[in-house]
């Protein structure tokens, strides 16, 4: 009854059963290593997959025989990463991250008025913890700031406990008399220090001197220093060019220099003349002369075109040039007509 196949078949089975098969070098398996590695085992040798550090077996067989048949079975082991407490938040800073597993690194940044205290980067170690610890952002502090020489804080105020926080501001102010060299106001900077400094001076200013043909007053005192003031006037029939008071600068000068300029005595007996936009008559207006930098303008006549122009003149430290151009209306040609009586060009 036995058919020929079947005795063929259970023959090559017997075989196989007394010599074996070798099996060959086994599968890899993601993030795990297997002990003893070969390129061939024989029936009956055993294996072991052990999950590589920093991963966890996820079930699935560890340990496997290599059959009679020489084929592995089916291996359903699983290793998967370690993952390490959730990092992704970070008070008033950020974090840059992929994942938390092992063996990944993740970053951090503070916000702006914000420093790292501890390191930037952090690795998911293989205990499935962070390294180094993780960071915290605290903010930036300056201590009270140092008041220069001659110096008093005109604004400041702690606003973290007894000291500032990023941005904060001071200002200074410097004693009477003395300047201020830089910039009045510093800031508590991402450093934790402050900005430069400014520098208060005594500033000294020479003694006025006298203007020709008029005065000056100034503080009785040994010194003339910075902010002190002067005053000037003129003597008759002379007035200031410049500014009546004058001011003791941090440079060590004085505002300006005014000098007493003579006024203008009129040569012309009568004319209409433009002063200030506005039609005046001369001998009327600056019946006590022109002072020095007053300016009229003179009406001129154009004989071809029977039409009026002007031009200007003015008073400069006692002198004035009329303009040539302009002809003194005689009283007794009482029937011409003036210049500014006619037609402007
Ligand atoms: C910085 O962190 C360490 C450790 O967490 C802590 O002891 C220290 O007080 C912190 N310093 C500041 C200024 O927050
Ligand atoms: C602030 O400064 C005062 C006076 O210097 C001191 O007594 C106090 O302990 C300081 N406070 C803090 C929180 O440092
Ligand atoms: C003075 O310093 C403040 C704060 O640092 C800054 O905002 C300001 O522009 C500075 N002023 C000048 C004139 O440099
Ligand atoms: C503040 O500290 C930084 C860093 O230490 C330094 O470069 C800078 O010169 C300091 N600024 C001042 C005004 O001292
Ligand atoms: C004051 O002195 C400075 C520097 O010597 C100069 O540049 C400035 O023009 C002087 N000011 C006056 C009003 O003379």
């Amino acid at each position: 009854m036995t058919s020929p196949v079947l005795v063929l078949l259970s023959g090559f089975l017997c075989h196989v059963a007394i010599a074996g098969q070798t099996c060959p070098q086994p599968d890899d398996v993601p993030f795990s290593t297997v002990t003893p590695l070969k390129t061939s085992y024989d029936p009956g040798e055993q294996i072991v997959y052990f999950c590589k550090p920093g991963y966890l077996s996820q079930g699935g067989m560890r340990r496997l025989t290599c059959p009679f048949t020489g084929i592995w079975p089916l291996n359903t082991l699983k290793c998967t990463p370690r993952v390490c407490p959730f990092a992704g938040i970070l008070d008033n800073g950020a974090v840059r991250y992929t994942t938390f597993e092992y063996p990944n690194t993740i970053s951090f940044a503070c916000n702006s008025g914000y420093y790292l205290n501890g390191t930037n980067s952090a690795q998911c170690t293989e205990e499935g913890k962070w390294s180094p610890e993780l960071p915290v952002c605290a903010p930036i502090t300056c201590p009270p700031p140092p008041v220069p020489k001659f110096a008093t804080l005109r604004i400041y105020k702690p606003s973290a406990r007894n000291n500032s926080l990023y941005r904060d501001r001071a200002v200074f102010k410097c004693l009477p008399h003395h300047a201020m060299f830089g910039n009045d106001t510093i800031a508590c900077t991402a450093h934790g220090n402050w900005t430069e400094l400014p520098e208060c001076r005594e500033v000294k200013c020479p003694f006025p001197s006298r203007p020709e043909n008029g005065f000056v007053n100034y503080p009785a005192k040994q010194v003339l220093l910075y902010k002190d003031k002067a005053t000037y006037g003129c003597h008759d029939t002379y007035n200031l060019d410049g500014p009546e008071e004058v001011e003791c600068t941090k440079l060590g000068n004085w505002s300006a220099q005014p000098s007493c300029k003579a006024s203008c005595k009129l040569s012309v007996k009568k004319a209409t003349v433009l002063y200030q936009g506005e039609r005046v008559k001369l001998q009327e207006r600056f019946k006590n002369g022109m002072l020095h930098g007053d300016k009229v303008s003179f009406f001129c006549k154009n004989k071809e075109k029977k039409c009026s122009y002007t031009e200007e003149a003015q008073c400069v430290d006692g002198t004035i040039e009329i303009p040539k151009c302009f002809k003194e209306h005689s009283s007794l040609a009482f029937w011409k007509t003036d210049a500014w009586d006619i037609m402007p060009c």
